[in-house]
């Protein structure tokens, strides 16, 4: 994830920005940068680790700059792509977290204006922006700038001979820090900490002046706002984690964000994405191990119930020993981080099969990207625990992009269709942030599987794999046996493993397969077994059958899947902590299997 920085006082900046870019190593980048106003702005930056940063930095005398750590999204991890960019009279310098959605054709109106561009990202049109807007007022061209984006940003500004540094920021997060003389820039405390415990966080919205000598805060329009200085007590390593005990609880709590992030840069130009093959699609395959697979299997459910396209999915690590014969016209690999080996290895088996290979992952230059003919990029940033989570429920919005986009091209989604679905997908972080906020039933939830050894997971048609991720979250961060089924099966063999020691938690919401749910419930309840319900607000039905009922903000039946996710995530780490696991770092695993 990409950190920010700036420092303005009367130490020397470099040394400040470099130790602070430091802290921030441990969110990942692939390359850093920092421009020092001194005298004229004197930027430096480089692909790779700070190290290499630093083995090419001067001595710089100036006691004003900002710095950046970039974790590739838009363009790869290179050197012109890395941030600081600076207008083309060198006079102002920007760094920029998050995205910018309208960027194309802002940056084409700035080109016809006579702007030159020298990066493939999206953030380079808001340092021209600016420029454009510049009359003698910094903070006044920003405001100005930031009228023209759609989008999500934190950013941080300079310009020659001024020791200001104008910030604003929208979704994305920006602290400030406090100091004597002196005023520090981050996207994340843990940058801070070494200067300073005093800290104004800045809101959506709004825009701030940091000089050495104050911060001023401005909201939305333009009016100067009076915030409390927050102190902070968290060590670095707590920092780091934003104050939640683990990565884990903090990247389930990132979902909202991870998911606007992801929709937002594809959403617009949806219908225009180059990412398919130009043959007809009449099935399809998707591959991917773990995790990714469990996402691929509700890809399945999506992509055949709204494109009509028939879809296989398969185990990365079995698909070299599938039939030959079967030619497919697209391939899609789900992988994170792109480099898990069995993934790799199957999208070359597909290639030799004369199949469009299509990546889904979350790392801009990891190994697939390099293999794979397309990409589609999910933006949910470094995951640092081991579990996959917010990582998860971008391949989902991803998938679901995917499948309005096979849709609209096989007309099975008109432009009102497409339309409808953008409106939706738009509106998903709303669902997550209300299943976030029923966190605690979840935490309560989690004591009746403290003492269990087995547990099943059970739920039908597109809620079927997401039991099966919720098994596969449990297992590996409690250690407790877990197994997801269809529920139709339970029936067929597994009953005979279910008892009054073995909790059962069923996905029970109000669609079709409702009836059909209630009754394999009921045939588990009659066995004795605990059981746990994720079930909607106004269903009353549900009370009789279960143990306990967790209540879920009801959504439309398409995304249940994401929101299930999400408290089945919730579940798996309140159950863990109940049992005193390391929940970011499970035994025997690891966050990326390169071995086949
Ligand atoms: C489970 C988990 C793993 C991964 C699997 C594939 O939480 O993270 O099951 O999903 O190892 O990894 P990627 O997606 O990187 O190919």
């Amino acid at each position: 994830m990409c950190g920010i920085v700036g420092y303005s006082g009367s130490r020397k900046a470099s040394d400040v920005i470099l130790d602070s870019l430091r802290r921030l190593e441990y969110r990942g980048y692939d390359s850093a940068g920092m421009v020092i106003v001194n005298g004229r702005l004197e930027m430096h930056k480089e692909k790779g680790e700070l190290k290499a940063l630093e083995s090419i930095l001067p001595d710089i005398e100036g006691i004003t700059g900002i710095g950046h750590t970039r974790w590739a999204t838009c363009g790869a991890p290179s050197r012109d792509n890395a941030h600081p960019f600076m207008s083309n009279d060198r006079s102002l310098a920007l760094v920029h977290n998050g995205i910018i959605e309208n960027y194309i054709p802002l940056r084409n109106s700035l080109i016809s204006e006579g702007a030159a561009f020298y990066s493939e990202t999206d953030t380079e049109v808001l340092v021209h922006l600016i420029r454009k807007y510049h009359q003698g007022d910094l903070h006044a061209a920003v405001r100005r700038a930031l009228e023209d984006v759609r989008g999500t940003y934190a950013i941080a500004v300079v310009e020659e001979h001024s020791p200001d540094i104008v910030v604003a920021r929208k979704e994305n997060p920006l602290v400030l820090g406090s100091g004597v003389g002196e005023n520090f820039v981050a996207s994340d405390v843990t940058a801070l900490l070494e200067y300073t415990s005093d800290v104004l966080y800045l809101m959506d919205g709004e825009t701030a002046i940091v000089t050495p000598g104050a911060i001023r805060i401005f909201d939305a329009g333009g009016a100067a706002v009076e915030r409390e200085v927050s102190k902070i007590d968290w060590s670095l390593e707590e920092a780091r984690k934003g104050g939640f005990e683990h990565y884990m609880l903090k990247e389930i709590y990132e979902q909202p964000h991870s998911i606007t992030e992801t929709i937002i840069s594809y959403i617009d130009d949806l219908e225009n994405l180059e990412i398919l093959p130009s043959r007809p699609i009449t099935g399809m395959k998707i591959l991917a191990c773990g995790t990714s697979y469990n996402a691929g299997l509700v890809g399945k459910y999506i992509i055949e119930e709204m494109a009509g396209i028939s879809v296989q999915v398969e185990l990365a690590s079995e698909f070299r020993y599938s039939t030959k014969t079967n030619q497919c016209p697209l391939v899609v690999l789900i992988t994170q981080s792109g480099e898990t080996a069995d993934t790799l290895a199957a999208c070359r088996e597909a290639k030799l099969r004369g199949c469009h290979t299509l990546a889904i992952t979350n790392v801009v230059g990891s190994s697939i990207t390099r293999e794979a003919d397309t990409i589609l990029l999910t933006r949910a940033g470094p995951e640092i625990s081991v579990a996959a989570t917010k990582t998860y429920t971008a391949q989902l919005v991803s998938l679901y992009m995917l499948a309005s986009l096979l849709a609209y091209n096989n007309r099975s989604l008109g432009e009102e269709g497409l339309r409808a679905m953008k409106k939706d997908l738009r509106s998903l972080p709303n669902y997550v942030s209300a299943v976030l906020d029923r966190a605690s039933s979840l935490r309560d939830a989690a004591k009746m599987f403290k003492e269990a050894r087995s547990a099943f997971f059970i739920g039908r048609n597109r809620n079927f794999p997401t039991m099966l991720e919720g098994a596969l979250k449990l297992k590996e961060i409690s250690y407790i046996h877990a197994e997801g089924y269809a529920a139709g099966e339970l029936k067929h063999g597994p009953l005979a493993l279910l008892d009054e020691k073995t909790p059962l938690v069923a996905s029970c919401l109000n669609d079709h397969t409702y009836d059909k749910m209630m009754s394999n419930v009921s045939e588990v309840a009659a066995r004795g077994s605990p059981v746990l319900l994720l079930a909607e607000d106004d269903d009353a039905d549900c009370e009789t059958v279960a143990d306990l009922v967790i209540r879920m903000p009801p959504v439309k039946p398409l995304f249940t899947p994401v929101t299930l996710a999400v408290a089945l995530q919730l579940l798996a780490y309140h159950v863990a902590k109940e049992r005193g696991m390391p929940i970011d770092k499970p035994r025997n695993l690891a966050k990326s299997v390169t071995v086949e």
